[in-house]
């Protein structure tokens, strides 16, 4: 029963484009290139293409051309660089085709895929190229056995989301130099994504002591795009994010991801501004729909903004705190785009009471929580 994702653990990024190790890329002489894709638009019989093709097949995989082939880079050639299973996988449905016409069709998607790059208002994909973002998630069921612990991501915040999560987000919807928006930040996951993928970011934490924490990773980790990324401490339902991103002379966030607390499955605090102190569910959704419309309101308008929650069981009851609150979303200007399913971790000390839960829920007849939800709105 078990669905396998492509998420990787930590992808490599290179170019905008993200490789897995066993598909490392190639880095080719655009202008070689191209002048041998013109040659095979001439080809006027399948044989003669197909032969073709396998010269610049051969030509690739070559590790001794570093001098005269297609791998050559001279110190003014321009180079592409593509993965090589995109490249292979593109010459031999050129090389398969049945008829001249269709290998034709396929020589020119292969141009184009060089020579023109088509992305989309909301991100970088290339969508000429969008065969190689095997990396990028778009099935609705995900199941993430490892939660991507590179650089200065730590588990060691109790109740932090997996950093896979902004990841695919901000791959998704947003663009290099956007600004996102995070009104609990908790250990900075989305901060530090957004920063290693050159978005600029805000976040927002109740507690300073959790915020000074996140702020100390966050300047642990490289800077390599030159952002901005800035932890403030507050209640979301109060702070004055116009006035913070107005600061950086920005008018709107392009995307907004909220983890809140699972009302009060985790204690964050004993603040009572805290959500995870709520004194009811309804006092609970109360104080979200705040969050959602302070924040909602710096959101630019086609833009999408992540909900990560979870459910509640209660005195024998499931209390479907997600689908609650993404009714009262759903009333305050944003549409819904996607619901996604993702497994939940075994932490240690779940893992152990394994066997208790199990006999509890064969009692109590119910089923043990397994997964969690992200939703996924668009501004309207
Ligand atoms: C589920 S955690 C977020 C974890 C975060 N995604 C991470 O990866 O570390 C929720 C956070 O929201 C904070 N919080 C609760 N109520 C808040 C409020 N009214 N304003 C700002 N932060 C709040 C809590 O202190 C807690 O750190």
């Amino acid at each position: 029963m078990k669905t396998q994702t492509k998420i990787q653990s930590r992808p490599t990024l290179f170019n905008n484009t993200s490789f897995t190790p066993a598909d490392r890329p190639l880095i080719i002489n655009k202008l070689k290139i191209l002048a041998l894709i013109e040659k095979l638009k001439l080809e006027n019989s399948l044989s003669s293409l197909r032969n073709s093709v396998f010269h610049i097949e051969s030509n690739l995989r070559s590790v001794k051309n570093d001098k005269v082939g297609l791998l050559n880079i001279d110190s003014n050639g321009e180079t592409i660089t593509l993965s090589q299973k995109y490249v292979f996988d593109q010459l031999n449905q050129i090389a398969e085709s049945q008829t001249l016409d269709r290998a034709r069709y396929y020589v020119e998607r292969f141009e184009k895929a060089m020579t023109e790059i088509r992305t989309s208002k909301i991100n970088d994909i290339n969508l000429n190229r969008w065969k190689e973002y095997d990396d990028i998630c778009t099935d609705s069921l995900w199941i993430i056995d490892k939660r991507d612990s590179s650089g200065v991501h730590t588990a060691g915040y109790w109740g932090n989301f997996i950093p896979q999560i902004p990841n695919q987000m901000l791959k998704r919807y947003t663009k290099k130099g956007d600004w996102v928006l995070d009104p609990f930040v908790g250990s900075g996951t989305t901060l530090i994504e957004s920063q290693r993928l050159g978005r600029n970011s805000i976040g927002a934490e109740l507690q300073e002591n959790i915020a000074q924490r996140a702020r100390e990773l966050i300047s642990s980790e490289p800077n390599k795009y030159n952002v901005i990324s800035r932890v403030i401490t507050g209640d979301s339902r109060e702070l004055d994010f116009k006035e913070v991103i107005g600061k950086y002379n920005q008018k709107y966030v392009q995307l907004l991801i909220m983890h809140p607390p699972y009302f009060d499955i985790i204690r964050f605090s004993n603040d009572s501004r805290d959500l995870s102190n709520a004194p009811s569910v309804s006092k609970f959704i109360e104080m979200m729909n705040e969050i959602v419309d302070n924040a909602g309101a710096v959101l630019e308008k086609g833009r999408y903004f992540a909900l990560v929650i979870g459910d509640k069981y209660s005195k024998g009851e499931w209390i479907p705190l997600a689908f609650l609150t993404m009714n009262e979303i759903l009333q305050r200007g944003f549409m819904l785009k996607s619901i996604i399913v993702k497994n939940f971790e075994e932490t240690a000390g779940k893992r152990n009471q394994q066997e208790l839960w199990r006999y509890r829920a064969l009692v109590g007849g119910f089923y043990i929580f397994k997964h969690e939800y992200i939703f996924v709105f668009k501004k309207k």
